[in-house]
């Protein structure tokens, strides 16, 4: 029996109630066999092979299955009915309201009904397999983060635009992210209720959208990140429960890490002591290219956090007239708070400060401000931050074929009448 990585009482007490149990009865389980005797009290009686397909869930917790997706597709660039790329120009404040959070599916966004909607955790790097209900997640300690989600994939049309080699996949401007505040209980309370071992590698997330690849559209995640206390199962976003095309009832929320890696419509979580390859870790979400060696059963180099990346909140292109403008824009960085953005409207030979007006909460992209004195004509502005750990925006990305994590500065085309 692997070991326990230890029980927090509180959540334990909150985990067991929810599950109709009562604090007499929970105090002697607690008495008797301790939080062991708890999670018996609690546990699902089998633990399913956790390299098998999702299995279909209950017809019954499926609800409906939306056309594509649910929102009114109009405030958006709308790449096909699975990718809704957002308008950065609609975007004033830090947060981006849920009307203009893009949307990436990869089939359908499902209509769950959360009184029948369950999370299974499973797997061999667990001694207690779980089953939760949605009352189990919302009733553990609840955590908010300000936090921005970005597709792996965004900035993929500059590998066309600004190097002339088109890779693969939805061709995203710099509308593949929304910057949202997120409540949801910490993954790491969830393993540790379902025992997670000291041997514990690898956390598998699977969603219920069945029609995605691997019958469910999943991502591998190391113990590591899974644990942090940060990485959450999210039920709120802009303080509205989980909009259905965001993953409702819950979702995973894993701060920094590519958009593919918080598994929206969460139905099943896998604790492997092995390192688990999944298409999401070995073909897909994979940086291939003569400058990525492989790393294990990947081809190339797996893509799990994002890079540092700045852009202007105009459209693409803009029109402008000429004067005296004050533009704006959105930088952000995985490694930590955004300490400078440049900006250069000669093509990079002078680059200039903008000013970074208001707080930057952790996890959150930063706005930056500049005036813009524009002169009648075809122009360009490239921007470029820097954060402060040191990492800044580099001159030239290598090319890889599914262009992910395309982070060089962009220049944005603006036309000045
Ligand atoms: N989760 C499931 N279950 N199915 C999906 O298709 N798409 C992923 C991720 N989680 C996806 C998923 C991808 S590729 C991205 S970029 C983000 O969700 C997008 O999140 P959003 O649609 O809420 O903006």
């Amino acid at each position: 029996m692997p070991e326990n990585r230890g029980q927090d009482g509180e959540s334990l007490w909150k985990f067991a109630e929810a599950r109709g149990i009562s604090r007499r009865h929970f105090l002697r389980l607690m008495a008797v066999g301790g939080a062991t005797a708890v999670l018996a009290a609690c546990a699902i009686p089998e633990t399913p092979d956790a390299t098998q397909p999702l299995p279909p869930p209950p017809a019954d917790s499926l609800g409906s299955v939306a056309p594509a997706r649910f929102k009114d597709p109009s405030p958006f660039i709308v790449h096909d009915d699975k990718s809704m790329e957002a308008r950065l120009e609609n975007m004033q404040g830090l947060i981006t309201p849920n009307r203009h959070f893009f949307v990436r599916n990869n089939s359908v966004s499902l209509d769950l009904n959360p009184d029948t909607w369950r999370l299974s955790i499973e797997g061999d790097a667990v001694a207690n397999p779980l089953e939760l209900t949605y009352a189990d997640i919302l009733g553990l300690p609840s955590r908010v983060l300000m936090c921005y989600l970005e597709c792996g994939g965004n900035h993929r049309a500059m590998f066309d635009i600004v190097q002339g080699q088109a890779a693969s996949g939805t061709q995203w401007k710099t509308g593949g992210i929304g910057n949202g505040e997120w409540v949801g209980a910490s993954l790491r309370d969830v393993l540790t209720l379902a025992g997670i071992s000291d041997n514990a590698a690898s956390v598998l997330l699977i969603g219920l959208d069945t029609e995605s690849p691997e019958q469910g559209f999943r991502r591998v995640i190391p113990v590591e990140k899974a644990m942090h206390p940060d990485t959450l199962l999210a039920y709120t976003l802009n303080g509205e429960p989980l909009p259905r095309d965001h993953g409702f009832p819950v979702r995973a929320l894993v701060p920094g890490w590519v958009g593919s890696s918080s598994i929206k419509w969460l139905g099943r979580i896998v604790v492997s002591s092995g390192q688990l390859w999944t298409r999401n870790n070995t073909t897909s979400y994979v940086l291939i290219g003569d400058d990525y060696p492989p790393e294990g059963e990947a081809q190339g180099k797996v893509a799990g956090m994002q890079s540092i990346k700045s852009a202007l909140a105009l459209p693409w292109p803009s029109d402008l007239s000429s004067g005296l403008h004050r533009i704006h824009g959105y930088a952000h960085s995985p490694y930590g708070h955004i300490a400078r953005v440049e900006w250069s409207a000669d093509g990079g030979a002078v680059w200039n400060d903008a000013e970074l007006p208001g707080p930057q909460p952790q996890y959150s992209w930063a706005r930056f401000e500049f005036a813009w004195d524009a002169e009648t004509g075809e122009r360009v502005i490239m921007t470029r931050a820097t954060d402060a750990a040191g990492n800044t925006q580099p001159d030239r990305v290598p090319f890889n074929e599914k262009g992910y994590l395309f982070n060089q500065p962009v220049p944005h085309p603006i036309r000045v009448a």
